[in-house]
């Protein structure tokens, strides 16, 4: 089985895409990141990607007079590049449904909640505010609707007594690098098929949340 081509967009510290680099470095992940895509030319991610040899771009999205006509221009980079899988990690960018339609089943995200709880912006604060025992993140695959699409990986993260914004989300995020990898390392396996009828693992219909990720997992 060829390794799969995988381009990851980011705008920021990309601790989710050094996190993937990690898992593939260490033989988990069968697959090869053949460039990382930022809108954001100062994107802390594109030195980690530098570091790892990856070849990276930055596509300023303020160049381009339309949503539609950046996107097109990430299109045929990400095109160029023969890519099998697309990985958003901290792409701060909201997509054209042209673009999200041209990767319909081959696009990954990672939101801070466990999804459909907290689409959207502060997600940690809103958990904490609304009294949640439990929070986490999600890994789904990208649809039209903003933090939509079929959930493939969820992990749980207890709130504890005292927790406050930053403290969730430091908890939150380390979730997020073990829930990210993992879900890339079964599509890289060709362990998860995307279907009309939901999200297949190893020939099993996933249950809507996704497969869910303890605390001690
Ligand atoms: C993460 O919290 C992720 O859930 C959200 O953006 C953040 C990216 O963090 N989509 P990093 O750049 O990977 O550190």
């Amino acid at each position: 089985m060829s390794l799969k081509r995988i381009v990851v967009l980011i705008s920021g510290s990309g601790s989710n895409l050094q996190a993937i680099i990690d898992a593939i470095e260490s033989g988990r992940i069968r697959g090869q990141i053949v460039q990382v895509i930022s809108n954001k030319a100062d994107a802390y991610g594109l030195v980690r990607a530098a570091n790892a040899g990856i070849p990276t771009c930055h596509i300023d999205h303020k160049a381009y007079a339309s949503r539609e006509e950046f996107d097109e221009e990430m299109r045929r980079t990400i095109d160029s590049q023969q890519a099998d899988l697309v990985v958003l990690a901290g792409f701060m960018r909201i997509l054209s449904s042209a673009f999200v339609e041209h990767y319909s089943g081959r696009m990954l995200n990672i939101h801070p909640s466990l999804l459909p709880k907290y689409k959207g912006l502060h997600t940690h604060q809103r958990a904490l505010a609304a009294g949640d025992c439990e929070h986490g993140c999600t890994v789904h695959f990208v649809t039209e609707e903003l933090d939509g699409g079929p959930l493939l990986v969820q992990a749980i993260v207890p709130i504890i007594d005292n927790d406050n914004e930053l403290s969730l989300q430091n908890r939150v995020h380390a979730r997020e690098h073990i829930a990210y990898p993992l879900a890339i390392e079964w599509i890289c396996a060709d362990r998860v098929r995307f279907e009309a009828s939901g999200i297949y693992l190893n020939d099993e219909l996933l249950p809507a949340c996704g497969f869910r990720l303890g605390y001690e997992a």
